[in-house]
Order: C-alpha cells, then structure tokens, then sequence
C-alpha cells in the first residue's frame, strides 16, 4: 500500500465526496475530524459510512482512508461507524505516543472481527506531531511492534496552537526550528520502524510549482509522500514521489551487477562510477517501493524496509 498522494476529503461536503473518485490519488481520506465543524459529525459519520459502502474494496480505484477523531474525543463513535464498511486504513490524529496507535490496534481487532472484516485489513497512518509530548516521544517508534502501522505523518498547525505559538514560520518565512525538528524527527522515526514518511500539507494550494518543487526536496531528503487538500495537487505530489526513468535504470543495472557477482564483491564500477552497498540499498529499496522488486516487497505490496 504506497502512500504518495494523501487526499484529504471533508466527510460532510457531498460535492467534494463527488470529486474524490477521479482524484488518481493513491488514497483519499474521509475526513471526519479537523476539517468538519463539530456539529457535523454525526452527518459526516453517516455520508463517509455510506460512501465506503457504495464503494467495496473490488470498486475501488484508490485507497480509501478515514481520519478519526482523537481518543480524547470520538474516537470510539467515529470507528463503531467506519469499520464494517472495509476502510483500507485509519488515520489516528493528535497522538501522545504510539500506545495510542496499539490502542487502536485494538480496537480495530475487535471491531473487524464484530463487523466479518478480514482481521487485520485495516492499516493505520499516525499524525506523529500534534501535542508536544507526541514529538519528544518520536524515537519510541523505533521499539515499538505496530503490525498494522504503515506510515507515519507530521503537521505544523496543531503543534503550534498546543504549544501557544502564535506562528510556526520564522521570520524568512521558513518552518521555525521547532517544526523543522518535528519534521525530521518524524523521518526518522519513520525510518526507524520502517514505514512510510509522510509530509505534511502544502497550504497554498493555488502554487502548483511550489509545491512540485517542495515535493522533490522531500522525496530527496527521503519522504514518500504528501498530504493533499485540494485536487489539484495530487498530480504534482504523484509525479515527484515517483522515480524518474533514469533512476529506475540505473537501481536495476546496480542490482543486476551485485547479482551478477553473486554476494562476492563489495563494490561495482558502473560508466566509470563506483557503487558499493548502500548504494546497493537505495537500489532495492526504490524498486521494492514502487512494486518493482518482486523479492522486496511484503504480500500487500508495502516495503518490506524503507
Ligand atoms: N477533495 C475533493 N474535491 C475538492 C477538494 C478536496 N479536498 N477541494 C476542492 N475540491 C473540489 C471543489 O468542490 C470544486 O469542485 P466543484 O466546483 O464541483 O464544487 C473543485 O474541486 C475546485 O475547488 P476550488 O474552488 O478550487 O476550491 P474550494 O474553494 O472549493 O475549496 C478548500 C478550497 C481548501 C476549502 C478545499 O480544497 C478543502 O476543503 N480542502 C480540504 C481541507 C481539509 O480536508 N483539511 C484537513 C486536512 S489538513
Ligand atoms: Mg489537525
């Protein structure tokens, strides 16, 4: 289950529910939280319920995610609702800590087994950064045995109104120190329990090419996909969380050289260039991402190591 482009729906809006089907995103998530006032819940619940339902997993052209309400809040009511539908994942906001991702480890294994979901089906994405605690709990990850966490993600906004910041930017208009240490603590992480890295949104959704640009410094300091809140944006994150041409060429003819010398050497000269094993590492990682890998690659088509 590759996460390049993460879409983010308001589960209430029918108009915007109508445009997720054609989004070509990798998934689109159903959101019942920060984007829907609270009042309309329960009308989201039933709309994002209903639109799982018209959707079982053989209709489906993408993932289709569900963004819950923090365990603090309606957790519970939001999954007692979503689950029998066959979500392909949650995504669990506002954590403190990844006992909150077990938590609902869970509960999921509950409510798929109440529901005649395939048990373990439902993968999760945790937003990793929203309550201090939660970033300065980040290396935990590391240790911790989450079988259905696929990804990990971070964000800047609600960070800083737990923090009582009054901006997250400093004054070139750059993240401010805090949120750029989130960031990369989220990467490694990530990295560390070996699922995907997930940036955050880019909120000016009318700049195509900043945001193409932004996605190509990400995909290079090793992030594998982006959150999306406008559709226009999916087509940018898709191309640069993609590997070039040139790229897949070259991991396969590194490959096929460490192959060709069966486990004996160390090092291969490739046009006049020296490749050794971490090279061989990025190699195989990159075809395994992207499904190119057959021995790389875990039955559902995640990596089986980012
Ligand atoms: N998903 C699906 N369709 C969307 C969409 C989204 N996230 N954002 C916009 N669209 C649709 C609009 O409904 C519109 O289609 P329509 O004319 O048939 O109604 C079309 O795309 C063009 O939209 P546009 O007019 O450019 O934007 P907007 O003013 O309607 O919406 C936002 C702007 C930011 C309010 C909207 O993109 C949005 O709600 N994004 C998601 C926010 C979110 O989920 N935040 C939480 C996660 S961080
Ligand atoms: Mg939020």
């Amino acid at each position: 289950m590759y996460l390049r482009s993460m879409l983010y729906v308001p589960g209430d809006d029918d108009r915007k529910l109508a445009k997720a089907d054609n989004s070509g995103a990798d998934a689109v998530v159903l959101d019942l939280e920060d984007s829907v006032a609270a009042a309309n819940r329960p009308v989201a619940r039933h709309k994002v319920r209903r639109f799982l339902d018209e959707r079982p997993h053989r209709a489906r052209n993408c993932q289709l995610w569900v963004r819950i309400n923090a365990f603090d809040d309606s957790a519970l009511t939001d999954l007692a609702a979503v689950v029998t539908a066959a979500p392909d994942g949650i995504v669990l906001p506002k954590i403190n800590g990844p006992e909150d991702v077990s938590r609902l480890e869970h509960c999921l294994d509950a409510l798929e087994v109440r529901d005649g979901v395939e048990p373990g089906s439902i993968k999760i994405c945790a937003v990793a950064t929203e309550t201090p605690a939660a970033v300065l709990r980040l290396h935990e990850f590391a240790q911790a045995r989450l079988p259905r966490l696929v990804a990990l993600n971070w964000g800047a906004e609600d960070l800083s109104a737990a923090i009582g910041a009054s901006t997250n930017l400093d004054a070139t208009g750059q993240w401010a120190l805090t949120y750029r240490w989130a960031r990369s603590a989220v990467l490694l992480a990530a990295k560390s329990a070996g699922v995907q890295a997930v940036d955050t949104v880019y909120v000016d959704y009318r700049d195509t090419e900043g945001l193409a640009t932004a996605c190509r410094e990400s995909a290079q300091e090793g992030f594998t996909g982006r959150v999306a809140i406008h559709p226009d944006q999916v087509a940018p994150i898709n191309e640069q969380f993609a590997p070039s041409d040139e790229d897949v060429a070259l991991a396969r003819r590194i490959v096929a050289a460490f192959d060709g010398s069966e486990g004996a050497v160390g090092t291969v000269g490739i046009d006049g260039r020296m490749f050794d094993i971490p090279h061989l590492k990025r190699a195989q990682h990159l075809l395994a991402r992207h499904g190119l890998l057959p021995n790389g690659t875990n039955d559902d088509g995640t990596p089986s190591e980012l």
